[in-house]
């Protein structure tokens, strides 16, 4: 049998297996891209979360991959894409046997109440045009013990819902469902999502707070809105939103 190529996808595939990060290469190669295109590694030495923190992204252990999507809609929307990727990861998971995972607003993919995956979504574009986006997912499928050492928070791996077989598999699954999810999005925003959300959202219903800054605000999660802002209930029982930027959610 012939080896498969990848030159007959439809789309770009690169395959790399040591990189800095997945999306600091896609971004630079921004008008080379159609939408779908993706970058898949084996390993990252730079790989980064949001506002410049680090993400582990050790050899072999990670699904770590970045896709290129142009919002005709712009910058204004593309806040509420995080959120549409998030389920679009967890839809690609179930659809491949892997049940029980859940989101945690705005960008993390949680099992067991711990981080499976971080998405990050970069964009360049001015405003009121059209922006180009790059998506990047990284998700554990089981790490080795000298990359858990340096994680900061709970960690946790996809083998502990079975064995990963073909990585391959996932990672079809995964861009298949992201370009159909953001076809969705493009049409009907975010709002489409928001049942999804809300069948999917770990927080829903529990205490939490709001760290912005210095700022921090308590409250119980209620879901989103439909523009994807978190909505949280206060103590007087007045509902207030939280829309992107520089907010973290934690666990009370
Ligand atoms: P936020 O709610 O503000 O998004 P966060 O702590 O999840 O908070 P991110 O910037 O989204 O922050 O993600 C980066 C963080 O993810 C790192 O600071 C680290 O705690 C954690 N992290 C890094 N690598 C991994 C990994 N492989 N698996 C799970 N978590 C990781
Ligand atoms: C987060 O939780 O803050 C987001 C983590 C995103 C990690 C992925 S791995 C592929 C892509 N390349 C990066 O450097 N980051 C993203």
């Amino acid at each position: 049998q012939a080896r498969l190529r990848k030159e007959l996808a439809a789309n770009r595939v690169d395959l790399v297996p040591v990189i800095g990060s997945t999306n600091v290469h896609w971004m630079s190669l921004l008008d080379e891209l159609k939408n779908g295109d993706i970058c898949v590694a084996e390993c990252q030495t730079e790989g980064r979360g949001r506002r410049g923190r680090p993400w582990v992204s050790p050899f072999g252990g990670q699904l770590i991959m970045s896709m290129y999507w142009q919002l005709e809609q712009g910058m204004s929307v593309a806040m509420g894409l995080s959120l549409a990727v998030g389920i679009a990861v967890v839809e690609a998971l179930e659809a491949q046997g892997f049940a029980g995972v859940e989101l945690k607003w705005p960008n993390d993919v949680y099992l067991n109440g711990r981080k499976l995956a971080g998405i990050l979504v970069e964009l360049s574009g001015t405003a009121g045009g059209p922006c180009q986006l790059v998506i990047g997912i990284g998700l554990n499928l089981v790490l080795p013990n000298t990359e858990q050492a340096r994680i900061d928070q709970p960690w946790a791996e996809l083998t502990e819902l079975g064995p990963v077989d073909d990585r391959n598999a996932l990672v079809v699954a995964l861009s298949q469902q992201l370009q159909r999810s953001l076809a969705v999005f493009e049409q009907e925003g975010i709002a489409a999502f928001s049942q999804q959300w809300n069948r999917l959202d770990y927080f829903n219903g529990k205490p939490v707070r709001i760290l912005m800054g210095e700022q921090v605000v308590l409250g119980i999660a209620r879901g989103i809105d439909s523009q994807g802002a978190l909505l949280l209930e206060l103590e007087s029982g007045k509902i207030k939103r939280f829309l992107g930027g520089e907010i973290s959610l934690r666990a009370e």
